[in-house]
């Protein structure tokens, strides 16, 4: 799936085609993960287009995502919502899993949110929404690859000031949530007991295959980022039936309301969320 036409020019076709549909520019962008999307739907909503409308944008293939940008002020500063992202295992490059995050910054948001669900490394219940402190990219690649801006860095990549201020919402509003390491991998396989326990060895709570690739992007092009994971599973774990897809969009839907009350909560208050 790769394209013949320069990454720049892609991410500049979509902001072109969103500008003149967009009634105001968004200053945050939220990645919306698997089952995680009905953020997304409450209204109102001042603008909605699907992912195959804007030049440039990928196509969702996965259930769960629905590929549409929903753009709203509801909770306070104009806000860009991404219902839906690819992933690499879908055969995507990472320059593309990431275009989105690119077309966000290029239209003015300086501070992206991304969620996804993730499985467990640790004792964590499935439910639990662990707030990323750090991650372990072990996607084998990197969007950044060819991109023009190879060194960047991603010491504190989640924000201090933005996980203080979900921790304090959180707690206000009665949400279990903790800090955590995410560890991204390739999939689409989930891991075996072997790969689940080298990667808690290694030093992460929680492991998804998502996220780590648009949070690199992000930092690169220098927005602030908060990342929320809800763990649906526990990684490695033999099941007495095999229900995996299917398993963690189950468990994603039921907390997508906690995701939502803690959306709610942080997003008026990011802008005074400064300092670091
Ligand atoms: N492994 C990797 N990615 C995931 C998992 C998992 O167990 N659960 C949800 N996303």
């Amino acid at each position: 799936m790769t394209d013949d036409v320069a990454p720049s020019s892609l991410v500049q076709q979509a902001v072109d085609y969103l500008i003149p549909i967009l009634p105001k520019r968004p200053t945050v962008g939220i990645i919306l993960g698997s089952g995680l999307g009905t953020f997304a739907e409450r209204p109102p909503r001042l603008t909605t287009v699907s992912y195959e409308q804007i030049p440039g944008f990928p196509r969702c293939s996965v259930e769960g995502h629905a590929g549409r940008l929903v753009l709203t002020e509801r909770c306070g500063p104009c806000t860009a919502i991404l219902q839906g992202r690819v992933h690499r295992y879908e055969g995507y490059s990472l320059e593309e899993v990431t275009r989105p995050v690119r077309v966000l910054a290029a239209l003015g948001v300086t501070t992206l949110v991304v969620t996804c669900a993730a499985g467990a490394l640790d004792e964590m219940e499935p439910g639990t929404v662990m707030l990323i402190e750090d991650h372990l990219n072990l996607i084998g690649d990197n969007p950044l690859i060819g991109a023009g801006y190879e060194f960047t860095e991603m010491a504190q990549a989640y924000d201090p000031m933005f996980l203080a201020l979900a921790e304090r919402v959180a707690k206000e509003a009665n949400i279990p949530v903790r800090r955590g390491v995410l560890a991204a991998v390739l999939g689409p396989t989930y891991e075996t007991a072997a790969e689940a326990a080298m990667l808690a060895r290694l030093g992460a709570q929680a492991v998804s295959m998502s996220t780590v690739p648009e949070v690199i992007v992000a930092r690169a092009l220098g927005l602030r980022v908060l990342g929320l994971a809800v763990i649906t599973n526990q990684s490695g774990a033999r099941l007495s039936e095999p229900k995996g897809h299917a398993e963690v969009m189950a468990v994603a839907e039921r907390r997508a309301a906690s995701i939502g009350v803690l959306l709610e909560g942080v997003l008026p208050r990011l802008a005074a969320a400064k300092g670091a």
